[in-house]
């Protein structure tokens, strides 16, 4: 090392001398600088290019994951028709059937002062996986129209795991009596 710098230094010496120094002295100093910029640039482009690829990855990891995260309701309207939609986990159904234009009233919109998300669960092994219904609930439940053993407010269920498969059924009327003064409200 000692002597490579030795040996640059005499070469440094020898071209001053001669009067080299602004031209061949430069091209000594470019061509140390530049293998040094060089280096410094191959060892920044590595990381930025495995950044790009991982968040490439990573996003299509985040779209698959976040599919995981969702459960498959099947919304059956008043005509007999289905809509399967993918709901995700958190969301109620109220909102989830607002998403997809699926004709759940809510008008109350989830504050339990109304019936108008009422919908009737399927399958009772479903309904039997819902959390059991707060009093306000229960209450709200009592003045909705075409009442079941499964009867829930759209607003009060939660999309959970377990739910997935889970089958909602549109009553044929509901009751806004928070609007209409518990005048029926067919549709
Ligand atoms: Fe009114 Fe569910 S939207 S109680």
């Amino acid at each position: 090392m000692f002597s490579r710098i030795s040996q640059l230094g005499a070469r440094l010496l020898r071209e001053t001398r001669a009067g080299n120094f602004s031209s061949s002295g430069n091209s000594l100093y470019q061509g140390q600088f530049s293998s040094l910029y060089r280096g410094q640039a191959s060892r920044h482009s590595t990381p930025v290019r495995n950044t790009l690829f991982s968040t490439a990855a990573s996003g299509d990891h985040d779209e698959k994951s976040q599919d995981k995260e969702k459960i498959s309701v099947t919304f059956v309207n008043k005509d007999g028709t289905e809509q399967t939609i993918r709901v995700p986990i958190g969301m109620s159904m109220l909102e989830a059937a607002h998403e997809n234009d699926i004709e759940l009233e809510g008008a109350c919109e989830g504050s339990l002062a109304c019936s108008t998300c009422h919908v009737i669960v399927m399958d009772v092994n479903y309904y039997n996986k819902l959390e059991d219904p707060a009093d306000e609930e229960n209450d709200m439940l009592d003045l909705a129209f075409g009442l079941t053993e499964t009867s829930r407010l759209g607003c009060q269920v939660i999309a959970k795991p377990e739910l997935d498969g889970m089958r909602l059924a549109l009553p044929a009327a509901t009751r806004n009596f928070a609007v209409d003064g518990y005048v029926p409200k067919p549709h």
